[in-house]
């Protein structure tokens, strides 16, 4: 059913031999990151040194995953490939459009009637192409992910940041745009900077309230949001092979909270242990015949600085619980100095909310340690001062924990228990009185916490902490409650302490469940056909951009010269627009409106050179493009940094946008723009950024000469008559020519599909 066996038999059929050249062309033993990615190499040579944080490499993953809101451009982008199939086994999982109000049942209904076309659109069009389909209610696509497909030395992209969850299986597992994900489904390489690698040995035994997530609360702490950038993180040392797989999970998932392009643990038995349980038992056997590749070589964890670019070093011993925030996960506070820091800063104490759910944190055994806190609660006759919500991570995991009593003991301290979706944790939560915006204060076991994220409402202090603390922080209704210490009172004014938690790593009578939300693919899908409603205002199926008609760009004028910071979400707004990702001609609407005119200092008011007025920039370049004429976008340094979100690169194609001129690019947001068939191009000389007028019309001089390391002529007539010749160098190779001649990558990927 779910993972396919055979694909993981080819994987580690590679191993020995890849190993074996990776580590001669190394030079040294082999940290796991480093196996992991040598045994995916597009080529598969792994004669060829990397030099990390520098050399880019291309990759062959064996997976894709998407979640509901980044799915729908993506697979509207896969069906302009032409294929028949997608390339690598690919999965698509309803759970982010699922608002959290009343509970689960209610709550699905009433999704299912708000966000139905577009989960009807992904179940067809994952029938069609082969795509495994995880209906709304299924669960959270990264514990769904960690419970059927994760595998030890796997390699997975998913369209999601915590994507890196299943690091808690040992896989290097990435989140990325749509753009790369179509890519892979469409049967190209993937390209990654190859990474630094930081390790974290993880010494002793967790005891008492410390759970896996202090672990991941700390090292935030010591690394900040910023610190993992470009690095994977791999975790080792006895510490480490103590944890849980689902633990690991959630170290791993948190990672994304620190910049990491992922985190990994090496196989050992705890996860041979959650693969048995989760009925994959083949897939345990075929790792323990190659289990000496799926860890780091003993002298890599023997002398981590020598092999690691850093090495931070936790005693899991004498770690303490953590509650990180508010509106940062990296502000880390051990729990016996909440108190004081929370008097310090105003924040306020009394808890509103007990929020335990999230990729991060609804495995069974999540569920079990918080659920015997609960448990003591009504043991001891304590009543909870907070609300309480539950989000399970799957339905496998809400059967199982419904079967054993675990929900029940929650609904004993009258928790709502919500879909198994992202809810709160993605701002789905209908909260009551949240528009009022007062300042208040939420404890939940997700992992991230900015301003605004669950609610909406900016004064809310969210904190992050393991799903026991929550549990122990709700009853208690105070932040500054210190479970290792203090007592409360209970409804007979005794004075009782919570028990350190306790709970099962996995269900003592196995998992179950009666339908848990999979619908195979069709075999043959070619007579399904794909329907999107002409009306519909959140779907719209592409069109394929035209194609160069090999002349030079001439009479073009300037959309806009962006002054300063010019990010994805400068050029692609995310917020409310969010619901129109699956459409292209709406979300464009959106385009450019965050990016600052250098000729007025403002936001979205540009002038027309159709009118001379100032006007909106999405609507000065719709009219541009009606009459034809075409438009560049001239930006500063970096354009384009933050996200990989295509979005940012097809609007301005969309809207009729030719060329982009900027003084440096961020590197993706550059390839996403080649792939849609933009001219990516920088300045020669920076200079000449000051050259450009808001009156110029610009011609290109030898486009029709287009090649590789030839840069191109701009020449810009200005107002007075005067003219700038500006030369603008590019980074096309041959390949990403074609994509531009053909109109997009996609197109090419098209003709030579019928070729
Ligand atoms: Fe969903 Fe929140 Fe995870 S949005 S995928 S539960 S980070």
């Amino acid at each position: 059913m779910a993972f396919d066996i055979e694909m993981i038999k080819a994987v580690y059929a590679k191993y020995p031999e890849r190993i074996a050249a990776a580590r001669k062309t190394v030079g040294k033993p082999l940290t796991l990151a480093e196996k992991i990615l040598y045994a995916h190499l597009w080529d598969g040579d792994a004669t060829q040194a990397f030099e990390r944080g520098k050399s880019y490499v291309d990759f062959a993953p064996d997976r894709v995953a998407m979640q509901d809101a980044t799915a729908q451009m993506a697979l509207l982008q896969f069906m302009q490939a032409g294929k028949e199939k997608v390339a690598v086994p690919s999965t698509a999982h309803c759970d982010h459009l699922i608002l959290a109000q009343k509970g689960a049942e209610e709550d699905l209904r009433s999704s299912l009637t708000a966000s139905g076309e577009v989960f009807n659109f992904l179940e067809s069009v994952s029938n069609k192409y082969g795509i495994g389909f995880w209906k709304p209610g299924a669960g959270i696509i990264h514990q769904v992910v960690l419970e059927n497909y994760a595998f030890p030395g796997g390699m997975m992209i998913g369209t999601d940041s915590h994507t890196v969850n299943a690091g808690g299986l040992g896989m290097v597992a990435i989140g990325v745009g749509g753009a790369d994900a179509v890519d892979v489904m469409a049967g190209m390489a993937w390209e990654l900077k190859f990474p630094k690698l930081i390790g974290v040995k993880l010494t002793g035994k967790m005891n008492g309230w410390t759970s896996a997530k202090d672990v991941i609360l700390k090292v935030a702490g010591i690394l900040t949001v910023k610190g993992g950038t470009g690095c994977i993180v791999e975790y080792f040392g006895e510490g480490a092979k103590s944890l849980s797989a689902t633990g690991k999970g959630t170290i791993c998932n948190m990672g994304a909270e620190i910049g990491a392009t992922t985190s990994t643990f090496g196989y050992d038995e705890s996860m041979e242990r959650y693969l048995r349980s989760t009925d994959r038992s083949d897939v345990a056997d075929l790792a323990n015949e190659v289990k000496e590749h799926l860890t780091g070589d003993d002298d890599v964890y023997a002398n981590p600085e020598q092999y690691f670019d850093q090495v931070i070093e936790i005693d899991l011993s004498t770690l303490e619980p953590h509650i990180n925030g508010p509106f940062t996960p990296d502000r880390a506070t051990p729990v016996s100095q909440i108190r004081a820091e929370a008097e310090k800063n105003g924040w306020p104490t009394k808890v509103e909310w007990g929020l335990i759910g999230s990729c991060t944190n609804s495995s069974y055994e999540d569920l079990s340690r918080a659920s015997s806190i609960a448990q003591q609660a009504v043991d001891k006759q304590l009543k909870t001062k907070a609300d309480f919500g539950i989000n399970p991570g799957s339905e496998q995991v809400r059967f199982t924990a419904d079967r054993d009593g675990l929900l029940q003991i929650f609904e004993e301290l009258d928790a709502t228990i919500f879909t198994n979706a992202c809810g709160p944790c993605i701002g789905q939560w209908a909260r009551t009185g949240a528009d009022k915006q007062e300042k208040n204060t939420i404890v939940h076991s997700f992992n991230r916490n900015f301003s605004k994220r669950a609610d909406g409402n900016p004064n809310t202090h969210a904190f992050v902490t393991s799903p026991e603390m929550v549990a122990a922080i709700a009853i208690s209704g105070d932040l500054g409650f210190n479970p290792l210490t203090d007592t409360l009172t209970n409804a007979n004014g005794e004075e009782v302490k919570l028990d350190p938690p306790k709970g099962d790593e996995l269900p003592e009578k196995g998992f179950a469940v009666e339908d848990n939300g999979y619908q195979s693919p069709a075999e043959d899908g070619s007579g399904i056909e794909v329907k999107v409603n002409p009306e519909s205002k959140r779907l719209q199926l592409l069109t394929p951009f035209d194609p160069w008609d090999g002349k030079n760009i001439t009479g073009a004028k300037l959309l806009i010269k962006a002054f300063g910071k010019c990010t994805t979400d400068h050029i692609s707004m995310a917020g409310p627009w969010l619901r129109f990702r699956g459409h292209l001609d709406n979300i464009s609407d959106n385009c450019l409106i965050g990016a600052v005119n250098a000729f007025n200092e403002e936001t979205n008011s540009v002038k027309s050179q159709l009118t001379g007025e100032y006007g909106l920039v999405p609507a000065t370049q719709r009219a541009y493009k009606a009459e034809g004429i075409p438009t560049i976008v001239v930006g500063d340094h970096n354009y384009g940094e933050g996200s990989s979100r295509e979005h940012a690169a097809m609007e301005p194609r969309h809207l009729g946008v030719k060329a982009v001129l900027v003084k440096s690019f961020a590197r993706i947001h550059e390839t996403n723009l080649k792939k849609q068939g933009m001219l990516a191009l920088t300045f020669d000389n920076e200079a000449d950024y000051d050259k450009v007028q808001e009156d110029d019309t610009i011609n290109f001089l030898d486009l029709d000469q287009f090649a590789p390391d030839k840069p191109l002529q701009l020449e810009f007539i200005h107002a007075d008559g005067s003219k700038d010749v500006v030369v603008a160098n590019h980074s096309y190779n041959d390949a990403q020519i074609k994509w531009f001649k053909a109109g997009s990558a996609l197109n090419l990927i098209k003709e030579q599909q019928k070729n």
